[in-house]
């Protein structure tokens, strides 16, 4: 099932990226992982931004472009780590490997958002969480959930 938001502010990302993080199930026995597919802009670092202040994380989440994964402890019930992941500059998942990613999917209390997710499709579970995000106009962005 789709559901499309459209946001006219950074404060309605918030809303949406807290309404969102409240909708998700907690059953699986794996991470959550969360593909964010939209262009350059498109607010894909922005939702994770917001996603990080309703998870309580306080240092600053900035775009991990340069080391392609960060880790963030939060003080959320549930998800106890957030890893933020920008595939951008890499070609293949290969290199998340090496990053342990194997180990960051097998525990249930981590959140995985990935922006760039098509670049590292290979070692993706195919039943991974995807917003479409898209640049609607200078003030407003759509997110497709799926
Ligand atoms: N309603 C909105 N929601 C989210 N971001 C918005 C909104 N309106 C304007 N913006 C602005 O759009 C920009 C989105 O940039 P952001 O870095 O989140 O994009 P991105 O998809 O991560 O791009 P990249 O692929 O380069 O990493 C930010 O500068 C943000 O302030
Ligand atoms: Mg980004």
């Amino acid at each position: 099932m789709k559901k499309t938001f459209i946001t006219h502010s950074l404060e309605e990302t918030q809303k949406f990226a807290k309404d969102w993080l409240a909708s998700l199930p907690f059953e699986s026995d794996e991470a959550t992982i969360v593909g964010l597919y939209g262009n350059l802009g498109s607010g894909k670092t922005t939702f994770t931004q917001s996603v990080a202040k309703e998870l309580g994380i306080h240092s600053s989440v900035t775009s991990p472009t340069f080391v392609i994964e960060k880790l963030y402890e939060t003080n959320h019930s549930h998800f106890a780590r957030l890893i933020h992941i920008d595939a951008y500059r890499l070609e293949s998942g290969r290199e998340l490997q090496t990053l342990n990613f194997e180990d960051l999917v097998d525990n249930p209390n981590n959140l995985i958002i990935i922006e760039w997710p098509e670049n590292i499709k290979e070692i993706l579970p195919e039943n991974h969480l995807k917003i479409l995000c898209e640049f609607v106009d200078e003030n407003s962005r759509k997110f497709e959930v799926q």
